[in-house]
């Protein structure tokens, strides 16, 4: 099963070309002049860039702080409506991340620890009709150090793998080329085991959905050569921090708006007067592309 199809090699060719050169952008941080009121001509900007890079880093003026109700209303800017609760979220579906401590630490929720983050989409663990569309990641404050974000486009991702080896692509998207182990706390089961496809066609048939960890522990692969060189080649990928990947330290103020794209984080350290705050929102919906 493949989940790009093209009806011919130009147009694959065309779309290659324009990914690559979008590439080249991602890092570009989006100003939005009047939070309030945000401009249509902003809003479209930040829409095309996460139509091109699969995310787009924005920036608010000095001085405004923005609320748990403007990351909704933002959200909604672009179509993102139906918001995901998880265990960690307040009661508005927006979670707060920040270091919780020891306590986080042994439950073993590295969200909200000051530990580095593997590469990840959000939700891999969630079951296929609950699947992570989008994804807001607002910065409210920044650590004393470290903490930087990576950020990289899985179709960019798809396109290197493909352009590697097509078949590697093709084992990813197996249907049971990644499985997540039940999830049991206290005796009750959150969930039972995930199995799915690494890369799919989104739900509206608008691009590919990708589902990833590159956690080690507790994950099966479909036990097969073409899976297990696909991933190795992943995970180079990831870890070269150049061909496409994306880092960026977001300051007070800035976000990540994105059709979950693959991210992680650097490991932080907190001093007096930067306790690093994030805020952040998972949506069922994707952006819609421009
Ligand atoms: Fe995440």
């Amino acid at each position: 099963m493949t989940t790009m199809r093209f009806a011919s090699t130009s147009q694959y060719q065309q779309w290659q070309q324009d990914k690559l050169a979008a590439a080249a952008t991602a890092g570009d941080v989006h100003p939005i002049d009047n939070p309030d009121n945000p401009s249509a001509e902003q809003i479209a900007a930040i829409a095309q860039q996460v139509t091109q890079c699969g995310f787009a880093l924005y920036r608010l003026p000095e001085g405004f702080t923005a609320s748990r109700q403007w990351l909704i209303d933002f959200g909604e800017h672009f179509g993102l409506r139906r918001l995901d609760s998880n265990l960690c979220s307040d009661p508005d579906s927006i979670s707060t991340l920040r270091d919780s401590g020891d306590n986080q630490r042994k439950r073993g929720y590295i969200p909200y620890t000051n530990r580095p983050l593997n590469w990840h989409t959000d939700g891999y663990y969630n079951p296929p009709d609950q699947q992570i569309g989008a994804f807001l990641l607002h910065c409210e404050q920044d650590a004393a150090s470290g903490g930087e974000n990576g950020l990289m486009d899985p179709e960019l991702a798809w396109l290197r793998l493909h352009d590697e080896n097509p078949r590697w692509v093709e084992a990813l998207s197996h249907p049971e080329a990644m499985s997540i182990p039940p999830n049991i706390e206290d005796g009750k089961e959150i969930h039972g085991w995930m199995t799915g496809p690494v890369f799919s066609a989104r739900a509206d048939g608008k691009g590919i959905h990708m589902r990833y960890t590159a956690r080690k522990r507790n994950i099966r692969w479909r036990d097969d050569a073409t899976t297990l060189a696909a991933l190795t080649f992943l995970q180079n990928l990831l870890e070269s921090e150049e061909n496409g990947v994306i880092w960026h330290r977001l300051a007070p103020g800035e976000g990540v708006i994105s059709n979950n794209a693959l991210h992680c984080r650097k490991g932080f350290e907190n001093g007096s007067g930067k306790q690093r705050l994030y805020y952040r929102a998972r949506y069922f919906d994707y952006i819609k592309r421009t």
